[in-house]
């Protein structure tokens, strides 16, 4: 998602570190909780009503999506976003059921405390091909990539940067029309997290920065197009997309995952 101009890139103070450590891993539990769900037969749907009625009713925390309308757009109607096979982003939950061989990416965000907690996994429905695997994994590489390059002194195009080469040089492609972002008391802050980018250009990081990395990666062409229901985002050759999403803390040391939980996938290898 793009983030709104106005208000300067926040340096996040002891007391909202802790609240965004919770809500991170809040959200990274949501996740947790909704994998076992995602298997062929079951519809989007379904897991969108499960995941609400775990937020409100086991975690305590609120749906960020529900009913979120930035400018320009009709409130989101849903509790998560499901994004399937070639849909890029904010595929709008449905009738659609599951089948064995679609990939899907969950994107959750809650609230708690005020605080929002954004990550997002892709998953196998069944057993994926070779190609769609493939692409998955190079994504979760591109994400643990730009990640690693986080630090105080670092810049925002090394995190791209990294990210891109990791990608292109598998032959994918970077979608350019959305970003990671700041995160905190709003859903989307400053800065832009740009996912391609070079060297030693953009925001110099500083320890108190909290964004999310969250890279879409095309198997065919960059381009994209949104449906007529004004948010679902596809790619305009339908090939296949992958997404991974984490929100970090820039900390004196480097960085600290914020979505986190029991069921988080390991790094890379
Ligand atoms: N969670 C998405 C992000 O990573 C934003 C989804 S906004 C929605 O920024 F309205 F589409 F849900
Ligand atoms: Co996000
Ligand atoms: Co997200």
């Amino acid at each position: 998602m793009r983030a709104p101009l106005p208000m300067s890139v926040q340096i996040k103070g002891p007391e909202d570190i802790a609240g965004m450590r919770v809500a991170g891993r809040l959200a990274s539990e949501l996740l947790d909780y909704l994998t076992p769900f995602v298997k062929p037969g079951v519809a989007t749907r379904d897991i969108d009503k499960l995941a609400h009625d775990y937020m409100v009713g086991v975690q305590g925390t609120i749906p960020a999506t529900l009913n979120y309308a930035p400018p320009g757009h009709s409130p989101y109607p849903a509790s998560l976003c499901t994004s399937v096979n070639h849909v890029v982003c904010h595929g709008i939950p449905g009738e659609r059921k599951l089948k064995a061989g679609d990939i899907v990416n969950i994107d959750v965000t809650v609230i708690k405390d005020g605080y929002h907690g954004d990550t997002s996994r892709m998953f196998f429905v069944g057993a994926p091909s070779i190609q769609a695997r493939r692409l998955v994994e190079v994504t979760y590489e591109a994400m643990w990539r730009g990640i690693r390059a986080v630090r105080p002194g670092a810049h925002l195009g090394d995190i791209g940067h990294v990210i891109q080469r990791h990608a292109e040089s598998h032959g994918y492609s970077i979608v350019r029309e959305f970003c990671g972002h700041g995160i905190g008391r709003q859903f989307h802050e400053e800065p832009q997290v740009l996912h391609y980018g070079r060297p030693g250009t953009g925001l110099k990081l500083q320890a108190g920065m909290i964004f999310t990395v969250e890279p879409m990666v095309n198997a065919g062409r960059a381009g994209i197009r949104a449906l007529a229901d004004g948010w679902t985002i596809v790619t305009a050759d339908h090939s296949l997309s992958a997404q991974w999403e984490h929100t970090v803390l820039v900390t004196p040391d480097g960085h600290e995952i914020l979505t986190q939980s029991v069921g988080t996938p390991p790094p890379p290898a």
